[in-house]
Formats: structure tokens, sequence, C-alpha cells
């Protein structure tokens, strides 16, 4: 499963950018909003780090004036990722993009359908988003395993591109499923290296070779 990180923060992406361990970034209006910076600034700052696909969102609702949006956002860098809402517009210009040899993200999915519809808009990646779903009592998983079914059935290519994730149980269940990709934010990312029995046992080795007063180099 790929990791994308699910921020339009530079220190954070940089940082673990570092770890070699991230394939790609998503950012929407909202996270671009929470850095207070300028859009085309960011993502253009995000792609000198990342080599995967960046997903920068359009804010059009029309199909022409999404693809004019497009347009210039991919003018920014070949891992420029288009994002669209799933919306009948969202669609079309998902359809042109792709025709067209650009990757587009298809966010704002909650059912199945709506990731059927996209699949068949050549989509690159469908984002259902899981933790908003988990919000209003609903199952959010659920709805990764239908689009795993459904795009198996039929051996669709859009990747699954599990976003709204809040939990690090989010992140497993995604690889368990089969998602082909998870979008994290930075600070769950962090946490799934974290377990208190690998701390406390590095503890009691580090202990333990103390006493034996060796080093390596
Ligand atoms: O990038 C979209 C997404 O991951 C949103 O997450 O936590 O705002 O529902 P959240």
């Amino acid at each position: 499963m790929k990791f994308f990180v699910d921020s339009a923060d530079l220190e954070e992406i940089g940082e673990l950018a570092d770890t070699g361990l991230i394939d790609g970034v998503t950012t929407n209006p909202s996270l671009i909003a929470k850095s207070g910076r300028d859009f085309i600034d960011v993502i253009k700052e995000i792609c000198t780090i990342i080599d995967g696909p960046v997903s920068a969102e359009v804010t059009a609702l029309e199909a022409g004036d999404m693809l004019k949006e497009a347009e210039k956002l991919l003018g920014i860098s070949k891992n420029v990722t288009i994002k669209v809402p799933l919306t009948w517009d969202g669609l079309k210009a998902c359809k042109t993009l792709t025709d067209n040899g650009s990757m587009v993200n298809v966010t704002l999915c909650f059912n199945a359908n709506q990731a059927l519809l996209a699949a068949k808009a050549g989509a690159t990646f469908i984002s259902p988003f899981i933790g908003r779903l988990d919000d209003m009592g609903l199952d959010g998983m659920e709805l990764i395993e239908e689009i795993r079914t459904i795009y198996d059935n039929y051996d669709f290519e859009t990747q699954i591109l599990a976003a709204s994730i809040r939990n690090i149980n989010h992140v497993k269940t995604c690889a368990l499923i089969g998602a082909d990709v998870a979008t994290v934010p930075g600070s769950v990312i962090k946490q799934l290296a974290k377990h208190p029995l690998t701390d406390k046992g590095l503890e009691g080795f580090l202990k333990d070779w103390k006493t034996t007063g060796q080093s390596i180099l």
C-alpha cells in the first residue's frame, strides 16, 4: 500500500519525505487555507520535495472552468494530480483530463456507485472519505470493501485512495482490505511506528548492553 501525506504543511511533508516512505501528497482547499499560504506556491514547493503524485484541487464547479484551472495547475509540475469533486461536472472534467493523459483524483466519494462512475470516467484515484462516514455513525471501511470488490470484478485500474483517515486502525484495515493508497495526516503516520512494548524492549536491551561494557564502533 502506498502512503500519501494528507497535508499542505511543507515542514511536515519534508520531515516525512526524508524517511523515504512517502509516495505522494494530497491537499485540499481546507488544508491550503490552514497553511495560510499561496496555493500555487505551496503546490510548487511540495513538488520539489515529492516525486510522486501531488493532488491539487480545483475550486470551480462547472467542467469547463475546472479544466481551465486544471491547465494552470498542471503547468506547475509533471507530478501534479488534478483533484476534482465527485459531481457530474467533476466526472466530465475527469474524463477529459484522463483522456489527455493527466492524473486525476476524484474526491468526496461517499458511496460505491460514485466510485463506479469515477472508474468509468478513467480516474487515476478515487478518494472515499472514511472518517466523515464514521462521524455520521456509518462504517467507512464498508465502503472501501465495496469499492475493492467492484473494481476487482471489472478490473478497473482506478486506484483506491483511502482518505479522511483519522487513526492507525483505519490504516491497518485499509491495508487488510487492499486499498491501493492511504492518504494519512502526518500525526497518524508518525504513530504507525509506535508500540509501548517496542520502547520497553529497547530500554531493556540497552540496559543489558551497558553491563557488557562493549561498543560496536
Ligand atoms: O484530503 C481529504 C481528506 O483526507 C479529508 O480528511 O479528516 O478532513 O475528513 P478529513
